[in-house]
């Protein structure tokens, strides 16, 4: 067993398949201690995203606080991607009965806010979904960002999205919550869409996670009606790479570059402009993953994946 220190950890999600291989990867490890999961509308409705979230927690035996996010972006509609991730944003899979419980009634902001107070140590914030809760968060508790350790995104897109022609899901779906995220100041770490397109799961590493006990078991069958590739041509596990970024840092180059998200173009809203040749000016505010060696991330896939087996 471990003796390094706990890292409180705070994860704001939109389950969705990849969402829950990541919830599960930082539920497994022995070093990351998650005190909150707050489930927000994204890949589908955030009644959806919190069954899937109590669903998944129950199957691993887990507790962990689950408080409702956010069902919409703070000033636009929500266009889900249900056509990725199924109906439910966890097809494939029956479940048993969801036993773990949900707070309805504290907004996702106040129970941020109250896991940084209940903590000495600065807290890691996971933001693998829509940023709207994290903004809110930011906008309401800004005493508490001395205290957040860093903040650690999948979203935006180096070059072309996956929601619009230059707009990723995550960014794209609430731009207005994404540039106040990129203009709080708090250390932020970001895993575009590309290093999940580069570190795709393959058919014989998807192999390995079927045999992982009941967990592999049930992972393999959510893979197979995942739409985020396929198990042929590999499937794109982003939010894994965004806990692969806290967890074994070396699999990713990252470099210092300023992000800006364009929030009043008419047909560019949701871009986020990943700015490595320092066209705007700026100064760094986030650390973005540009590449990813991605045998070492398969490897760590399987090893975590095999981690969560062991709860
Ligand atoms: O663009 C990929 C992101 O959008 C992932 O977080 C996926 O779960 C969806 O939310
Ligand atoms: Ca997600």
């Amino acid at each position: 067993m471990t003796n390094k220190v706990l890292e409180p950890t705070i994860i704001s999600t939109d389950p969705g398949i990849d969402d829950a291989v990541a919830i599960a990867i930082a539920l497994g490890d022995p070093v990351m201690d998650v005190q909150l999961i707050c489930p927000i509308a994204g890949n589908v409705s955030v009644e959806k995203t919190m069954l899937n979230t109590r669903l998944l927690l129950t199957f691993l035996g887990q507790s962990t606080r689950i408080v409702q996010g956010s069902r919409k972006p703070l000033l636009r509609p929500l266009k889900d991607a249900s056509g990725v991730h199924g109906k439910t944003g966890m097809d494939g899979y029956p479940f048993p009965k969801a036993k773990v419980p949900v707070d309805t009634m504290t907004p996702a902001a106040v129970a941020m806010h109250e896991t940084v107070v209940a903590n000495q140590q600065p807290v890691t914030l996971i933001g693998i979904g829509p940023l709207t809760d994290i903004a809110l968060f930011i906008h309401q508790y800004p005493g508490d960002l001395k205290k957040i350790k860093q903040l650690v995104l999948m979203g935006g897109a180096l070059g072309r999205g996956n929601l619009g022609v230059l707009s990723e899901f995550n960014f794209g779906t609430d731009p207005e919550a994404a540039k106040i995220v990129f203009n709080s100041g708090l250390p932020i770490r970001v895993a575009p869409m590309e290093v999940g397109r580069q570190a795709k799961i393959l058919p014989d590493t998807s192999e390995k996670i079927k045999h992982i006990g009941k967990v592999g078991d049930m992972f393999y069958a959510l893979f197979s009606k995942y739409r985020g590739g396929s198990f042929k041509t590999g499937l794109n596990m982003y939010d894994a790479l965004a806990m692969a970024m806290i967890l074994d840092p070396s699999c990713f180059t990252e470099v210092e570059t300023h992000v800006a998200i364009e929030t009043r173009g008419e047909l560019t809203a949701g871009a986020s402009l990943i700015d490595l040749k320092g066209y705007l000016g700026k100064s760094a505010n986030a650390s973005v993953a540009v590449d990813v060696d991605s045998k070492r991330f398969e490897s760590w896939f399987v090893d975590a994946i095999s981690r969560t087996a062991n709860l």
